[in-house]
């Protein structure tokens, strides 16, 4: 008779091994869970974002994400980002002035980001600071920038009446770079003549008063700059024209033309362009050029924007 012995299945090994299994699984659905929950898409579906809009933030820095997460769903984030010259410290500002300006209205976003950029959100005078003048020729002079109290060049000379009408004072540099331009000009046939040049505190306030008094402040205000406030009085800004020519003229002329393409080749941009009053804060001015040196105009010209504009984004620190 053979004895067989019973081969009896132990049970301990297996159970532990059910339970490695299970562990196993619960710890990947946990890590899966956690990461799910702990996900900036998940946090973004939280704030009130849609999945497409959630994929549009996602393409954003980390700080735009985290803003997003932190704050309540606003409809203005993702047109916003998009701006190319959007400003993270101007964002509040942004979303105050689409309250405040648009309502139910379509939104210009672009015109939001350069508005607020320049601090044209704020009436003009209003909220005014001094201007970097450790920024040489770039100094920003607008209506919320201005130059120290009576600030007055020290490097003024007499124009020729060979490039200006009669008593017309410029910086020195700024004299060599229009002459250069000028007979640049002259070369492909055109005459530039200088009206008007550097004008000092008083000869600003001299001509912002007489509009005032003539036409009131709100149309002083387009054509002229207040005293401390005016491009004329640092010394870097020129009225240019062609002979003959005046302020309601000038744009139509084949000099204008020229100008306004090649000024930049020579340090000098048109300052207060055509479609651009809301941000520059003035009419149209066709004649007044701003020297910037050759580098920098070229930058602000190829950029397309307003000197505010430029400075605002590149330059303010
Ligand atoms: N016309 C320009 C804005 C000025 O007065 O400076
Ligand atoms: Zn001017």
């Amino acid at each position: 008779m053979y004895y067989t012995k019973k081969r009896r299945i132990k049970k301990g090994p297996i159970i532990v091994l059910v339970v490695i299994v299970l562990i196993i699984i619960l710890v990947i659905v946990g890590i899966n869970l956690y990461k799910h929950y702990t996900s900036d898409e998940y946090k973004l579906g939280k704030a009130g974002y849609d999945e497409n809009e959630i994929k549009e933030i996602l393409k954003f820095d980390d700080k735009y994400i985290t803003y997003a997460i932190e704050h309540k769903y606003e409809d203005d984030f993702i047109p916003l980002m998009k701006e190319k010259y959007f400003m993270w410290k101007n964002y509040d500002n942004y979303i105050k002035y689409i309250n405040d300006e648009y309502g139910d209205k379509k939104v210009d976003y672009s015109k939001v980001v350069s508005l607020v950029n320049v601090g044209a959100n704020n009436e003009p005078y209003t909220h005014t600071k001094k201007t970097d003048m450790d920024k040489g020729y770039a100094i920003l002079v607008n209506k919320y920038t201005s130059l120290p109290e009576k600030y007055a060049p020290d490097d003024i000379v007499e124009m020729s009446n060979w490039y200006a009408y009669p008593n017309n004072r410029i910086r020195n540099d700024v004299y060599a770079a229009f002459k250069e331009m000028s007979e640049a000009a002259k070369e492909d046939g055109y005459t530039l003549i200088v009206n008007s040049s550097y004008r000092s505190y008083e000869e600003q306030k001299e001509i912002y008063d007489d509009y005032e008094d003539n036409r009131g402040k709100e149309y002083a205000d387009k054509y002229a700059a207040r005293p401390d406030f005016s491009e004329h009085q640092t010394g870097l800004s020129l009225d240019i024209f062609s002979p003959g020519a005046n302020m309601s003229n000038f744009a139509e002329t084949e000099t204008y033309k020229w100008l306004s393409e090649n000024s930049y080749k020579y340090g000098f941009i048109l300052r207060y362009p055509e479609g651009k009053e809301d941000i520059t804060g003035y009419s149209y001015e066709a004649w007044h050029y701003r020297y910037l040196g050759n580098e920098l105009a070229k930058k602000v010209y190829d950029s397309g924007l307003t000197y505010d504009e430029y400075y605002a984004y590149y330059l303010d620190d």
